[in-house]
């Protein structure tokens, strides 16, 4: 297997380390040598060169087997154009049309939400990754007057919404999964959100083993705090995937536990924790490791390596049982000391 490793800026330098000294710890465990290419590209690399990625960047990521990102932004880029260039170019450029974040609770203690268990929180939440309000189609008009008109389109198109929704129908099949809830605003966005409805509509019948459910995303929210239970798969666009999946991250005890892949099925894809580079943390040896590592084990299960996943997946459950964790989630450990007993536990 061929990794591209984009350590990125801030705290993502030091999650990256952590989750790749885990990827090489599961490497030994399973007898198996993964062939892993550190990247530059970060604000650093910008500030030093004028150049976010190189011209051919896209293409070079195309020849590895997967991506791994740690996280992009820095403040001496105040536009973050390399993190534009580099994490969204690089969702669009490789089509990596799927945002998958698994929610799951490893323990009751993390959850803010009362009386919630590791029962009560494990999901899925499909976000669609290429299309919607990210697609930067508008303009301002008279901007910077009394006057200004801003206009910001979201585009939906028949293919992009098939995909995401059919991926998640699959998904809960091949899972075993028997819930499939779609999330739109129809009610209010009656052209975009209607072809939505459509699409979810024309699919339901095609898997006739799962329970097909909707809601308003304002409901969705407000069921997923007061029931989270009743979700197994969530499927919804783009920029309500991305503040849903944020609210679902504090269910499993902040930002700092989610991981992510950006997937086109078959074809390389790309995988991050959910958090960004957090500059007041970087260097301190405070960030917890656990969404990056998570993110290592969604990129190996994705590539079949399945038993390298589940074994990362367990040494993360240890580590949050016996306390081994960062001070956001309640223990003592830095960076590299959480990162070192999860690299051990997956040794076994
Ligand atoms: N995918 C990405 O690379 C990504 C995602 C979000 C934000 N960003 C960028 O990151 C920069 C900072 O953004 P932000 O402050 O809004 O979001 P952030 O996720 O970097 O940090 C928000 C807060 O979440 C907590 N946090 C995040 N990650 C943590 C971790 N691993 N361990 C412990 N606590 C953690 C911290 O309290 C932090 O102050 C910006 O430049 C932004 O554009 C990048």
């Amino acid at each position: 297997m061929r990794i591209a490793i984009i350590p990125g800026d801030g705290i993502g330098k030091e999650v990256t380390a952590e989750a790749v000294k885990v990827l090489h710890s599961v490497g030994q465990k399973f007898g198996r040598a993964f062939d892993v290419e550190h990247l530059p590209w970060s604000a650093d690399h910008y500030l030093q060169t004028n150049e976010t990625l190189p011209a051919n960047g896209y293409d070079l990521l195309r020849e590895f087997d997967a991506v791994f990102i740690g996280a992009l932004g820095d403040p001496r880029v105040p536009d973050n154009r390399h993190a534009r260039d580099i994490l969204l170019g690089t969702r669009f450029e490789l089509d990596l049309y799927v945002n998958y974040r698994p929610v799951k609770l490893l323990d009751e203690r993390l959850c803010p939400l009362k009386g919630r268990a590791p029962k009560d929180v494990n999901f899925v939440v499909f976000r669609e990754n290429t299309e919607g309000v990210y697609v930067n189609v508008g303009g301002r008009f008279k901007p910077n007057t009394p006057d200004e008109v801003a206009i910001q389109e979201e585009i939906n198109t028949y293919k992009g919404v098939h995909r995401i929704v059919r991926h998640a129908f699959e998904y809960a099949k091949a899972s075993g999964l028997t819930k499939v809830c779609m999330a739109d605003k129809s009610n209010a966005m009656t052209q975009g959100h209607a072809l939505w409805q459509r699409v979810f509509k024309e699919l339901t019948p095609q898997y006739p083993g799962i329970t097909a459910t909707h809601y308003y995303i304002d409901a969705l929210a407000m069921y997923m705090v007061l029931d989270p239970g009743q979700f197994e798969v969530i499927v919804t666009n783009n920029l309500f995937g991305d503040i849903v999946t944020d609210l679902a991250a504090t269910f499993q005890g902040g930002l700092g536990m989610a991981a992510s892949g950006n997937i086109h099925p078959g074809k390389t894809s790309m995988f991050e924790p959910v958090h960004g580079s957090a500059p007041r943390f970087a260097g301190k040896n405070i960030a917890n490791p656990i969404g990056a590592i998570g993110s290592m084990a969604l990129l190996l299960e994705t590539l079949g390596a399945k038993q390298e996943a589940a074994a990362i997946d367990a040494a993360v459950l240890k580590a949050v049982s016996e306390n081994q964790i960062t001070s956001d989630v309640g223990g003592t450990l830095g960076t590299r000391e959480a990162g070192d007993f999860i690299a051990n536990a997956v040794r076994g």
